[in-house]
């Protein structure tokens, strides 16, 4: 079997002050080439700080990374210097939510594109451009070329999220990061900008992992689906599975309180209480004082996650068997 192109293991971050907050624990998941992820779970489960540790941004100084993360046979943790930089939108780039992130006000979306390029590759300047305009037309930038010149502010929303995707792509990445990357858009854009990211991905090869609050989206765009809950994956499958069968109560929860077209008819049920507080995590299953499967040994102790072909649960009392290893 060949290695996947992105393999995180038992990953866990810190972030020290004066409450430490454990935002992953343990955190395992496997993506192979060409596969397109969604990352599902309530606000402040851990997903944004997923991606973030996936590019290396988060502060030396004052967050504590442990475990392992691999993408295309390199050791992230390991990587310094201009190979970190070459890393970072060559190997694996990022779709943030707010398009003010990715862009320098000061400078036009075709010249920001350009530099990009040239940073990654041994291009003219001409060539460069070249590619940035391609790059606009193929994230379907009407008057492309006019819009070269524009500067960020003078693009819509819409428009700009676009140019983003069109700067996240401009040096091929093996892998595309998108944070919530439709939220600060209107519904019909947000449909547009999520078919167009899967069109780009079907065409490119490269591999996707897509954070959405929109179970309807994630099944429209995914192969797969991760659910997190406290910082770690609880259970991961094919989309199909995870929806029609899903085995952790917290992903049956999450899909009874959502408005997906999957549901319609089903009475819809917000899950009960909150989450843990992530400087003083429970010793067992992080979800047991809100589940209504739990026995006291999830309680106590927290349950591992086990992996199984495509499929993989951090469960005790799960709502149907988990197939176990043959
Ligand atoms: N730089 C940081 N310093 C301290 N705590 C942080 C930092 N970044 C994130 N956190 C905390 O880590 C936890 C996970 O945050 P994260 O942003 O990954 O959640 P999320 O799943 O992306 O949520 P949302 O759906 O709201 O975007 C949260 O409790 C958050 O407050
Ligand atoms: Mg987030």
């Amino acid at each position: 079997m060949t290695a996947p192109l992105l393999s995180i293991q038992d990953l866990s971050v810190q972030f020290c002050g004066s409450r430490s907050v454990n935002a992953l624990n343990q955190l395992s998941f496997e993506l192979g080439s060409g596969e397109v992820l969604g990352l599902l779970g309530e606000s402040g489960s851990g997903k944004s700080v997923t991606l973030r540790t996936l590019l290396r941004l988060h502060a030396a100084r004052t967050t504590r990374i442990q475990g392992q993360i691999r993408v295309a046979g390199q050791d992230v943790m390991a990587l310094q210097g201009q190979a970190l930089e070459l890393y970072r939108g060559g190997t694996v780039s990022m779709v943030f939510q707010e398009s003010g992130m990715a862009f320098d006000p000061v400078y036009s979306i075709g010249q920001q594109i350009t530099e990009v390029i040239r940073a990654h590759a041994a291009i003219a300047s001409a060539g460069a451009r070249q590619q940035a305009l391609q790059m606009l037309e193929r994230v379907q930038i009407p008057q492309a070329r006019r819009r070269f010149d524009a500067y960020p502010h003078e693009l819509s929303g819409g428009m700009r999220q676009r140019a983003m995707i069109a700067l996240a792509l401009a040096c091929k990445p093996k892998l595309l990061l998108a944070d919530e990357p439709t939220t600060a858009l209107d519904a019909s854009v947000q449909i547009q900008i999520l078919l167009l990211l899967r069109e780009l991905q079907r065409e490119t090869g490269m591999a996707m992992i897509f954070v959405t609050h929109d179970i309807g989206a994630a099944v429209e765009v995914a192969d797969r689906i991760a659910v997190m809950y406290a910082g770690r994956v609880v259970e991961q499958g094919p989309v199909a599975q995870i929806v029609q069968q899903p085995r952790h109560p917290y992903t049956a929860g999450l899909l009874a309180s959502s408005v997906g077209a999957e549901h319609r008819g089903r009475p819809l049920r917000a899950i009960p209480g909150a989450p843990p507080d992530l400087a003083a995590l429970p010793s067992g299953c992080a979800f047991a004082p809100r589940c209504d499967q739990a026995s006291d040994g999830c309680h106590r102790e927290r349950p591992e996650l086990r992996l199984q072909g495509a499929q993989s649960l951090a469960c005790w009392q799960p709502l149907l068997p988990f197939p176990e290893t043959t």
